[in-house]
């Protein structure tokens, strides 16, 4: 075939995808290989960089063999991956010094604490975030202090910083790019928005020396990044779109107007709203954020709702409680029972995020009794997810001052028919889900071929987009309330446990 196939790659949080599509938007091949995750201590994340590039790897091979297509049909590929995540690597060996810290880490709750008190409202200003240990600055400056030997080699020029992106364009490309998208760079808080420059003064408060960093370039890129090295892809390859997961989601989702909102239901929830060119502050705990650059002078702006724990609850239920062989089964066993019977679960494994922002919230679950049963348990998990997608949309309508009608979802989550529905009456708004439900690979996958000219517009692009199933909101008003007041409840009981408990 002349036109050829765009391949993305998609390293998220549990594992690594690749996938081959074609003009019309069609999935073609899907590699995926899930990669172990590390909890050296309670409240700790790491991944191994090498892992996380040996699945990515597998991932793209498989891909391209079940496309029955070879390395050279491939005329450009776009980078999508976990945002936040942090790694720091020798520049001449590509040797990983530390493992990567991933967005969920908690070890720098103290750092971050110091830097709300002292700069809190300067860091918001700039970067749009609110100080988090979620972001990947003070996981740097964490690197820098407690790795031995890191900050001497950094003095050097030894060192590299990368997000996932950064690093994966940097192997693909055998060390000739290290770069970083604008949306992935706006996650840093170390980057100011507006400016689209890493921040002196935040660097100079964390002291990060800004030779270790990435260059910022826009998410489609038509001056390309670098080319795959043929021994790395086995044929030179343009490697024209990186964005992070969820913004990669949004543009997946076709949500190119302002006001459009997109939920994706994978490892946390992020709840996307595209606020056009303008970078729209919150009053209400939302981050804003960099939609896409698709040219240094062509970038638009989100307000998120991030909310960490959705389906990593479910993946508990499986993995520690072995309450589950498989997440899809959920969707059947709360089927089994019609209430939750005042039970609630509330997944604040890893703090809470939007819109309550509390490193040292942890999980709970309240409301036993002796009736209590592993299908409630299974039941409050799921009901948790709609609950904390309808904390952010409530603040987000305030943020925006205009009503929400309708949600596009996507994510493996959303998947769950129950959960769509419960989702829908829950928020009393109508939730969309479309035919494809790769919606981050697929906006990497736009990104890419947009720069290449393979899609020449985005109302190109926004055509593709088709709906397969409506969930339309059926519950009672009354209802909806006394269920929802019942979770507010349970949410403020989880609120500082780890600093309380002093763990
Ligand atoms: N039918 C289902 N019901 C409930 N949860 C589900 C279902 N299927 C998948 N999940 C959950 O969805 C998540 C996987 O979704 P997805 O593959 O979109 O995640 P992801 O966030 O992209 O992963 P990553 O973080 O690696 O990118 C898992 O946490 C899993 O527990
Ligand atoms: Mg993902």
């Amino acid at each position: 075939m002349e036109e050829g196939y765009i391949l993305s790659l998609d390293e998220g949080t549990t594992s690594a995808r690749a996938i081959v599509w074609d003009k019309s938007s069609r999935l073609l091949g899907i590699g995926q290989f899930e990669f172990p995750q590390y909890y050296p201590k309670p409240g700790w994340v790491e991944h191994n960089p090498k892992e996380i590039w040996d699945s990515q790897v597998r991932a793209w091979k498989l891909a391209l063999e079940r496309a029955n297509i070879s390395p050279r049909d491939i005329k450009a590929i776009g980078v999508t991956n976990q945002r936040e995540t942090t790694i720091i690597w020798n520049k001449f060996t590509g040797e990983p010094e530390y493992n990567a810290i991933v967005w969920q880490c908690r070890r720098t709750a103290e750092i971050v604490d110091w830097l709300k008190r002292e700069y809190g409202d300067e860091i918001t200003k700039k970067t749009g975030l609110i100080p988090d240990s979620y972001f990947s600055g003070p996981k740097i400056k964490w690197l820098l202090d407690n790795v031995p030997g890191l900050r001497e080699k950094a003095r050097k020029g030894e060192i590299l910083f990368g997000t996932i992106d950064s690093y994966l364009i940097w192997r693909l490309t055998n060390g000739k790019a290290h770069v970083i998208d604008y949306s992935n760079a706006s996650r840093t808080m170390i980057f100011n928005i507006h400016k689209l420059a890493w921040d002196q003064d935040i660097l100079e408060i964390l002291g990060i020396p800004e030779e270790i960093l990435p260059e910022p370039r826009p998410s489609s890129d038509k001056d390309t990044y670098g080319y795959t090295d043929p021994n790395v892809f086995g044929a030179e390859v343009p490697i024209t779109g990186d964005a992070g997961d969820q913004q990669a989601a949004l543009f997946g989702q076709a949500c190119f107007q302002e006001g459009m909102v997109k939920n994706t239901y994978g490892t946390g929830n992020f709840i996307l709203v595209n606020t056009g060119k303008r970078a729209v502050g919150s009053k209400k705990g939302l981050l804003t954020t960099i939609a896409w650059g698709l040219s240094k002078n062509d970038i638009y702006y989100a307000l998120e709702g991030s909310i960490f724990i959705t389906g990593a609850a479910v993946q508990w239920l499986r993995d520690n409680m072995e309450f589950i062989k498989d997440a899809a089964e959920t969707e059947s066993i709360v089927s089994m029972i019609n209430s939750n019977e005042g039970v609630y679960f509330v997944p604040a494994f890893v703090g809470l995020g939007a819109p309550y922002w509390d490193q040292y919230a942890r999980g709970l679950i309240i409301g036993l009794t002796r009736s209590t049963r592993k299908e409630h348990i299974v039941r409050a998990v799921l009901e948790s997810i709609a609950y904390q997608t309808r904390d952010v949309i409530e603040v987000m309508e305030k943020d925006m001052n205009v009503p929400i009608t309708e949600l596009r979802v996507d994510g493996g989550a959303a998947r769950n028919n129950w959960l769509m529905q419960f989702q829908a009456d829950i928020l009393g708004k109508k939730v969309i889900r479309p035919i494809i439900f790769e919606t981050t690979a697929l906006g990497a996958a736009y990104l890419a071929g947009l720069a290449i000219n393979y899609w020449e517009s985005i109302e190109e692009i926004a055509k593709l987009w088709r709906v397969d199933k409506i969930f339309e909101p059926k519950m009672s008003e009354v209802e909806r309330e006394k269920l929802y007041k019942g979770w507010k409840l349970a949410v403020e009981r989880s609120f500082s446990w780890a600093k309380l408990i002093n763990l």
